[in-house]
């Protein structure tokens, strides 16, 4: 039986977003999303089980890390711990090549590698499906990051039909995220706080019952690779989570001037026939979308607009993997 175990695991961005769930506990989403893997961003995730007593040890981008990042991530080992019936202290390194707490959704990618090394060290095989439905466990939208490309999170009513599968994979459409970082500072309300606060939003309702045709409309535009109806969809489902936020009790307002201002340019840019939309998670910065041949054209755009502080870029990307 190995004892440790490493694995890597890409971040995703939602093009229908979770937001919201139905049950807090298992993080049962309250509706089904829909996202892309990001190739060029990763995180990689180091494991090794030691029969000890004490805490779990962690080391994120070389920080020894305790506080309630550690008791989040040993509350998830617990689950792990439970599955093998291994009784011992895991002693993790986590590394990414991109800023936590940004809104670069390091949670999903750090918790998707974590599932997997973890797993693979304490013995346990476990499938695509095991491994997404574990992965929800640590963060939503980590269940994501397991399968490969293009990926769909399947609401489900229980812990055991609620996971991730690839509706496509990366190769399938040569689509770029060009990410307009407008502030790398930390979030002050992280996405786990925001769940709970969507159902307090007189929109939230509204926003759940149209998501099957949200869905349905993306899905089909990914899988026949119609940009033009993937930004009307990925707007507006961007737009409606925003709404919810900015009219839930306290309010949410994630964007700065700068991400508005990235909003209009893009908008702008549509108008003149560029194939381009924007889509925004949990943060100011901004996700704009384009397919690879208007990629010189967008980035264009982006350069020398205020507030802009850089462009991070990628393409699809694979599900989480052992190294
Ligand atoms: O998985 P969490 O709890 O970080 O939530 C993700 C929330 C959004 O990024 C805003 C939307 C999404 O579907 O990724």
């Amino acid at each position: 039986m190995p004892s440790s175990a490493v694995a890597l695991a890409h971040p995703n961005i939602a093009f229908i977003k979770y937001w919201g769930n139905r049950e807090e506990t298992l993080r049962l989403p309250a509706n089904g999303s829909i996202s892309m893997n990001l190739a060029a961003l990763w995180t990689r995730v180091t494991v090794e089980w030691e029969e000890r007593e004490g805490e779990d040890h962690l080391i994120i981008n070389g920080e020894a890390t305790g506080g309630a990042t550690l008791q989040r991530v040993s509350a998830f080992l617990d689950l792990i711990r439970q599955q093998s019936g291994l009784n011992a202290r895991a002693n993790m390194l986590s590394e990414s090549n991109f800023p936590s707490g940004a809104g670069l959704a390091s949670s999903a990618s750090a918790f998707a590698a974590l599932t997997l090394a973890a797993t693979r060290a304490a013995g346990l095989e476990l499938d695509s499906i095991a491994l997404s439905r574990l992965a929800r466990r640590g963060s939503g939208s980590a269940c994501r990051s397991v399968p490969s490309g293009f990926v769909e999170w399947y609401a489900g009513a229980s812990d055991a039909d609620s996971y991730a599968v690839s509706i496509a994979p990366p190769e399938h459409w040569a689509l770029v995220d060009l990410i307009a970082i407008v502030s790398a500072e930390h979030k002050a309300v992280g996405s786990l706080q925001g769940h709970a606060l969507a159902p307090s939003s007189p929109l939230q309702a509204a926003r759940l019952a149209d998501a099957p045709r949200r869905l349905d409309l993306c899905r089909r535009a990914i899988l026949t690779r119609d940009f033009e109806a993937l930004a009307a969809v990925a707007e507006l489902d961007s737009d409606m989570m925003h709404a919810v936020m900015m009219t839930s009790a306290p309010p949410l307002l994630y964007w700065q001037p700068a991400t508005i201002a990235v909003m209009q340019t893009v908008r702008g840019a549509r108008a003149r026939g560029i194939a381009v939309c924007y889509t925004i998670d949990a943060g100011p910065n901004v996700h704009i979308l384009c397919p690879e041949s208007e990629r010189s054209a967008v980035r264009a755009l982006l350069e020398g607009l205020e507030g802009v502080q850089e462009v991070v870029e990628s393409g699809p990307g694979e599900g989480a993997r052992l190294l």
